[in-house]
């Protein structure tokens, strides 16, 4: 068996996830270094797509750079289908995401579209969530307040010093969390005064995961 790189195996889920692209429709698309391998991607059918809405400032720099028309999501109805990465992600399909910081606007999209596929290379593939931190978007008067609350729920959350997401807020990665239940973790975080989203995506659980292995790219759904 051939060893794959990491970028290989980013490279053929992004060249994968082209299948799930519907003609003549609006595409959600996340963010991250596996994402813009897919933006790359999409810029070779450009031709049979209307559009994107783009979940962060840089997904829109590099789709606007492939000559890709972006719009705004409050202008547009539902999305077929959007196209994420994730930092780990489970058995069930809950993810942890947040890495580059776009957690907010990447669950509003997410939200928005009728299927959500992930892709991901088979080193985020996890039977437990949470070894990668959980990246929270606060409010930043609230910084310290919801930093007591993380540690309430048995969290060692960390500033992300000198970083300030696209919607002008901070972020706070959250060490050891013990998320034994993705979904409670995640309601319980976002219901802290000053918390404008969690990076645990399990509510909204993906549809399809498309993973990057040694032997190829596997569908799990
Ligand atoms: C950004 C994200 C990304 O999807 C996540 O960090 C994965 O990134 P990469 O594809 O670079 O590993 O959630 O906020």
């Amino acid at each position: 068996m051939t060893t794959l790189t990491q970028d290989d195996k980013k490279r053929a889920v992004a060249r994968k996830a082209i299948d799930f692209v519907p003609d003549n429709a609006l595409i959600g698309v996340g963010t991250g270094s596996t994402v813009n391998f897919f933006i790359d991607e999409l810029a070779r059918i450009k031709g049979r797509i209307d559009g994107c809405v783009s979940s962060s400032d840089a997904s829109t720099a590099r789709l606007k750079a492939h000559g890709i028309p972006v719009f705004e999501l409050t202008n547009i109805g539902e999305l077929p289908v959007y196209i994420d990465g994730a930092d780990e992600i489970n058995h069930s399909l809950h993810r942890i995401k947040g890495g580059g910081g776009a957690l907010t606007r990447e669950k509003i999209v997410a939200a928005s579209a009728q299927e959500f596929i992930c892709i991901a290379d088979e080193a985020k593939y996890v039977a437990k969530l949470g070894t990668f931190p959980v990246a929270v978007e606060v409010i930043p008067m609230a910084r310290s307040l919801v930093a007591r609350e993380l540690v309430h729920l048995g969290g060692h959350p960390e500033w992300r010093q000198g970083f300030v997401t696209d919607n002008g807020n901070l972020i706070l990665d959250v060490h050891n969390l013990e998320i034994l239940k993705p979904v409670e973790m995640e309601t319980a975080i976002n219901q802290i005064p000053g918390v404008v989203c969690c990076g645990i995506f399990a509510r909204q659980h993906a549809h399809v995961l498309l993973l990057g292995t040694d032997s190829g790219v596997k569908e799990i759904r």
